[in-house]
């Protein structure tokens, strides 16, 4: 794959930079921390509806950092860090999480001034692609049942409502008790990973085929 960078690692390794339609997309580093804390991690309004605490202090964002890090190093990938197409910006996050080979998790966040320009679908899109192009079978993601706007992202982006999960999991941002999910997903189980929508979501490392 041209212009990007791969790991050796399992499954077979994804790009540390993908480009959407206006979207840069790259790998975690170290030395984000601050620009995540800034624009999006500590922010209440944005962690509202998020599975993590709102990061209160640089160091909760040095740990998710260090999470990305070991996501990327055991699986060959991970979180990306979602950027303006000029890479001048840090608009939001974005990644796959691997449970096994064939089944990972996706989401997204995005800094308030980026919310509303259909950037959290762009990037959905481009998870799907690259989903595909790892040999993913089955790509889910969850939200609060209180969470319109992120159902109709992942509505957009293809996925199928799958079922409600009766108090699956806290919200810690907006309280201790467990909270029912709405769980959507995708089966890639029946797509070669070279087929011609495999290659049609995002470029690694180029602009969007
Ligand atoms: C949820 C979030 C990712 C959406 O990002 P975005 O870039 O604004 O999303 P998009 O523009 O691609 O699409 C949002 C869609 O939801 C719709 N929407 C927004 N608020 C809504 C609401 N309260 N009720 C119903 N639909 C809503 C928008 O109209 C749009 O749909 P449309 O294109 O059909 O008009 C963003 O608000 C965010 O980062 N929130 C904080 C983090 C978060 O909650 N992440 C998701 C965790 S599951």
């Amino acid at each position: 794959m041209a212009g990007a960078e791969r790991s050796n690692s399992f499954p077979s390794g994804a790009p540390e930079r993908l480009v959407t339609e206006r979207l840069i997309l790259r790998r975690p580093l170290q030395s984000d921390a601050d620009a995540v804390f800034l624009r999006y991690a500590s922010d209440s309004e944005v962690t509202r509806y998020l599975a993590w605490p709102r990061h209160t202090a640089l160091d909760d964002t040095r740990v998710f950092l260090s999470y990305s890090e070991s996501e990327w190093r055991r699986w060959g990938c991970g979180p990306y860090l979602v950027y303006s197409d000029d890479a001048s910006r840090l608009l939001g996050s974005t990644g796959l999480a691997f449970e096994s080979p064939g089944i990972a998790s996706t989401g997204y966040v995005f800094a308030r001034d980026a919310w509303g320009h259909g950037y959290a679908t762009e990037v959905l899109r481009a998870m799907v692609g690259l989903a595909r192009s790892l040999d993913v079978k089955w790509l889910y993601a969850i939200c609060h049942v209180d969470h319109r706007a992120s159902e109709r992202v992942m509505i957009k982006a293809g996925f199928r409502k799958e079922g409600i999960l009766k108090r699956h999991i806290t919200f810690p941002n907006i309280g201790p008790s467990r909270a029912d999910v709405i769980s959507y997903g995708i089966d890639l189980s029946h797509e070669a990973p070279d087929s011609p929508r495999a290659a049609g979501s995002a470029a690694p490392g180029g602009r969007r085929r």
